[in-house]
C-alpha cells in the first residue's frame, strides 16, 4: 500500500468471519462486539448458556452472530467449530482464542485436579483451534489468529501455577505459530489484558486486601473495562496489522511498568 492510499477502511472487517471462543461473556463479549462493529460476522463458542446479550449487541452493529454451546476440551470439538464457521459464515478469517479458566489454590493444595483442566482449556483447546483454523487460512492465503494471554505470561502467578504456565505457554505458542505462518500471510499475535472486572476475577475483587494491592500497582489506578480492549482486537484483526507478527499487545493500565 502506498502512503496516499491510507484510510480508515484499513481497519474495516467487512466481509470477514471470526470465531471468538468464550465470546458471550466478559472480555470475549467485548471482542465479539468490537469485531462486529468493524464489520465481521461472528461465531461464538462457549460453555455458558447464551442469554442473547452478545447477539443483540452484535446485531445493533448490523452483524450476524451464531452461538454454539460446546466444550472445547472435548476431542473433535475444535475441528467441528472450524467446520461450522466455514459452513455458516463461508470462511474463517479471524480466530480469537479467548476461552479460559482460572482456579486458585495454595501450592500445597494445587494438584493435577487443578492443573489439568486449565491446561486443557487455556492451552490445548487454543492450540487445537489454531491448528484447525490455520489449515483453512493457509488455503485462503490469509488469516489472523489472536490468542489471549495475561500479565501472568510475564510475572509470577501466586495461587495459580497452572494459570501462569498456560498463559506463558500461549505466548510461546503464539511465537512458534507466527514463525511458521507469517509466510502464508497469516498473522499470529496475542493480547495480554491486565486486571479486568469480569467473572474470572470475581474472587480477587471480593477480597479487599487483594483489590487494594492490585489498584496500588496500576498506574491508571483502576480496573480495566471490557471496552478498553475493543480497539486492540480490531487492530490485530485488521489489515492495519498485516505486518505485525508474534507480538503480545499488553493492555493493562501500565501495570507492567510499575
Ligand atoms: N478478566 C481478566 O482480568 C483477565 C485478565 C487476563 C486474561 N484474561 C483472559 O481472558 C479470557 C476471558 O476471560 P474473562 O475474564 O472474560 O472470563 P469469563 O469467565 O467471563 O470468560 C471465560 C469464557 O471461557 C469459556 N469457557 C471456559 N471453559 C470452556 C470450555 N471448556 N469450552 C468452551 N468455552 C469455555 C466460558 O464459557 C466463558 O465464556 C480468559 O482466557 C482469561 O484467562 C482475563
Amino acid at each position: 500500500m502506498e502512503i496516499d492510499e491510507f484510510g480508515m477502511d484499513l481497519f474495516s472487517l467487512s466481509g470477514r468471519s471470526a470465531i471468538v471462543t468464550g465470546g458471550n461473556t466478559g472480555l470475549g463479549r467485548g471482542f465479539s462486539v468490537a469485531l462486529a462493529a468493524a464489520g465481521a460476522d461472528i461465531l461464538v463458542v462457549g460453555l455458558d448458556e447464551d442469554d442473547g446479550t452478545t447477539g443483540r449487541l452484535v446485531a445493533r452493529h448490523g452483524g450476524r452472530m451464531t452461538f454454539v454451546k460446546a466444550d472445547l476440551t472435548q476431542r473433535d470439538v475444535p475441528g467441528e467449530v472450524v467446520r461450522w464457521c466455514l459452513e455458516e459464515l463461508g470462511s474463517v478469517d479471524i480466530l480469537v482464542n479467548c476461552a479460559g479458566i482460572s482456579v486458585l489454590a495454595d501450592v500445597a493444595q494445587f494438584g493435577r485436579d487443578q492443573w489439568d483442566p486449565m491446561v486443557a482449556v487455556n492451552l490445548t483447546a487454543a492450540f487445537e483451534l489454531a491448528h484447525e483454523a490455520s489449515r483453512v487460512m493457509i488455503a485462503q492465503g490469509s488469516g489472523k489468529i489472536i490468542n489471549v494471554a495475561s500479565l501472568f505470561s510475564f510475572v509470577g502467578g501466586r495461587g495459580s501455577p497452572a494459570y501462569a504456565a498456560t498463559k506463558a505457554g500461549i505466548v510461546g505458542f503464539t511465537r512458534a505459530y507466527c514463525d511458521e505462518l507469517a509466510g502464508h500471510n497469516i498473522q499470529v499475535n496475542a493480547i495480554a489484558p491486565g486486571y479486568f472486572a469480569t467473572a474470572i476475577t470475581e474472587e480477587t475483587r471480593a477480597d479487599p486486601e487483594a483489590d487494594r494491592r492490585i489498584l496500588e500497582h496500576i498506574p491508571a489506578a483502576r480496573w480495566g473495562n471490557v471496552s478498553d480492549l475493543m480497539g486492540a482486537v480490531v487492530f490485530l484483526a485488521s489489515r492495519a496489522a498485516d505486518y505485525v507478527n508474534g507480538q503480545v499487545l499488553t493492555v493493562d493500565g501500565g501495570y507492567l511498568v510499575r
